[in-house]
């Protein structure tokens, strides 16, 4: 091989996991380069529910799913919105993303340090767009993890990543709707940190089924944020039931004590 080849042959085989130890199991089955579960709702008890199965490493929200869960919208204020992000960081201990909602830098980066404040596990979410950029460069430069949201391409995967998001969230689902398939851009995105050594998670958002979960996985995703249902449905399969139906009538003539 040239000097040529080898460099580029070293450039194209760059990992984001480069350096890292290889990945070690430990007593809960979990890897250093584990993929990780997160779940996409503000529902307390859906939120509680998911926890308990075990699988879950943290949370996403967003204004809609907020809103979702707000009972009296007109009494609901911004104490109460950050009352809930902090009962939700009492519940799961992971990364819980919280959003802006404002539009521009100065107010999106003076927010995101009020949001950071809650939890040292909140992770402050801010759109893909010059100023949500702005904002990204100098919370992440203050240590406050920031999630880059409403990603829709790789040209904003790339900004997201040079502006130090730690997550970056392309939504896939809202790109199937529009008949463009979100999965590709999960792989374009994936290969193209890889190249490069990008630290950014990708966080696969807008899951709608179980087979975006199989895809983020295949494509070597990060992170996959998942609605409650979608979380059932990855645990569901009509053998398991019938299965176990027969099993337990079988068991029948063991009796119990
Ligand atoms: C989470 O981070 C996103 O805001 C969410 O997955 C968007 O999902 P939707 O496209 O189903 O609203």
């Amino acid at each position: 091989m040239t000097i040529m080849a080898v460099l580029l042959f070293r450039r194209t085989h760059r990992s984001r996991n480069e350096g890292r130890e290889p990945p070690k199991a430990d007593l809960n089955n979990e890897t250093e380069q584990d993929m990780q579960f997160f779940i996409d709702t503000a529902d307390l008890e859906e939120i509680r529910a998911a926890n308990e199965l075990g699988v879950l490493d943290g949370v996403t929200t967003n204004p809609s799913l907020v809103a979702k869960i707000v009972q009296e919208p007109d009494r609901f204020t911004y104490d109460d919105f950050k009352a809930h992000i902090a009962k939700i960081c009492e519940i799961v201990d992971g990364p819980v993303s919280a959003e802006v909602t404002t539009l521009t830098a100065d107010e999106m980066i003076a927010q995101g340090e009020e949001l950071a404040s809650i939890d040292e596990n909140v992770v402050v979410k801010c759109p893909l767009t010059l100023d949500g950029l702005k904002a990204t460069r100098a919370l992440s430069g203050s240590g406050i993890r920031v999630n880059a949201t409403l990603v829709f391409t790789t040209t904003q995967a790339i900004l997201a990543a040079k502006a130090g998001a730690s997550y970056v969230s392309p939504f896939v689902g809202r790109l199937d709707d529009i008949s463009t398939e979100g999965m590709a851009l999960i792989r374009q995105i994936v290969t193209v940190y890889e190249n490069y050594g990008y630290p950014t998670e990708v966080l696969v958002a807008s899951i709608r089924h179980p087979q975006h979960v199989v895809e983020a996985a295949l494509a070597g995703a990060d992170v996959a944020t998942i609605p409650y249902k979608v979380i059932g449905q990855l645990a569901k399969h009509p053998l398991t039931d019938n299965g176990l139906e027969r099993f337990m009538k079988d068991a029948a003539i063991f009796g119990r004590e």
